[in-house]
């Protein structure tokens, strides 16, 4: 199934996640709990064309094991909206300006809204999980959010390291990225009333395609098109943030080069701004990109070798978009 033929296949869903936000935030207003000016930062972060990855998972990963009640679609919306909370502050940390193509809500909306509104879509995901999932997802959707801080925490940490392994990154994109979308699959099964070994199979697709995912993100942070990530390119280095094809290329680099890379990350953010571009050859020429690029690829096919258990057959569709959905992960351009 090529991205055309994916797309198309999941419009329809992604349009009904689409009208479950639209409808629960109307509610919200109806009922005086959200006043206009959140409404508005709200829409402004929320309605934009992210492409709803992680609502997909959900109900897709509950669909691969049952047929489940159209509460599906405000559970799912939930990880939009505690997506949406992370992205909000993350922009905050990253200095970020941009985001789906639009200027950040911390640029345009400052930076007390953008905390704001992620605490709220934090509160209200947290309460659509709890009611929805109960207890058992709730208590798994925590913690992925306490292991994303952790990893964003060590992210930040670690920028003061100019001596980061393979490791160190793997521990950031674990924490950060695949817990949650491992949690997200997780939460599709245990909804769906899934056995355990398919729930742990679902999890383990889940973080692994979450992994891949996040290496494809650090990816399009060097060879990206800002018009297509919507992002701006190049930000990660800005910002002395080392990922997979850096730190690749520094342990590859012959003296020269990997001197060169040191010293713009000891550096000023001006002077990375400025070599951005030399900086991303010697990563090319190093492999960095062709490296991370393969790792990736490993790990969708292990994470789509985890739903080996689920006998194809009446959920053929289901298994077929599941591991379309993996593969786009890695050749996305967005
Ligand atoms: C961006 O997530 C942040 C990461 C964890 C890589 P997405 O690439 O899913 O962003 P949207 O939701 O489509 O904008
Ligand atoms: C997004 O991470 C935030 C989390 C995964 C918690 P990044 O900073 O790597 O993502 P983008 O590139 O800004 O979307
Ligand atoms: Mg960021
Ligand atoms: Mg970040």
């Amino acid at each position: 199934m090529d991205k055309v033929d994916l797309l198309a296949r999941l419009k329809t869903e992604i349009a009904t996640v689409d009208l479950a936000m639209r409808e629960d935030l109307q509610a919200l207003v109806s009922k005086k709990q959200i006043a206009i000016d959140l409404l508005e930062v709200l829409e402004h972060g929320l309605l934009n064309g992210g492409k709803r990855i992680r609502p997909l998972l959900c109900i897709l990963t509950a669909r691969l094991c049952s047929t489940p009640g159209k509460e599906i679609y405000p559970l799912a919306i939930a990880f939009e909206y505690l997506h949406v909370a992370t992205l909000l502050h993350d922009d905050v940390i990253d200095h970020a300006d941009t985001r789906r193509g639009r200027p950040a809500v911390n640029k345009l909306f400052g930076l007390t809204a953008a905390i704001l509104a992620g605490d709220f879509l934090h509160a209200r995901s947290m309460f659509l999980v709890g009611t929805l999932g109960g207890r058992r997802c709730l208590d798994l959707i925590c913690r992925s959010t306490e292991a994303m801080v952790a990893g964003e925490f060590l992210q930040l940490s670690n920028v003061h390291n100019l001596n980061q392994s393979e490791n160190d990154y793997f521990s950031v994109i674990n924490g950060k990225t695949a817990l949650f979308i491992g949690s997200i699959c997780e939460t599709g099964g245990i909804f769906a009333g899934a056995d355990n070994s398919k729930i742990q199979a679902l999890r383990q697709y889940g973080a692994n395609l979450g992994l891949a995912f996040q290496i494809q993100d650090d990816l399009l942070d060097y060879l990206g098109d800002s018009a297509k990530t919507g992002k701006e390119v190049g930000n990660d280095f800005y910002e002395g943030k080392m990922t997979l094809p850096l730190i690749h290329a520094l342990a590859t680099a012959n003296k020269q080069e990997g001197n060169f890379l040191l010293d713009l990350l000891k550096g000023q953010k001006s002077d990375r701004i400025a070599k951005f571009e030399d900086a991303r050859e010697i990563i090319r020429k190093n492999s960095g990109f062709g490296y991370a690029e393969k790792l990736a690829e490993k790990l969708v096919d292990t994470g789509i070798e985890s739903l080996a258990i689920f006998v194809s057959g009446q959920n053929r569709e289901t298994l077929d978009l599941l591991t379309g959905l993996a593969r786009y992960a890695i050749s996305r351009e967005k």
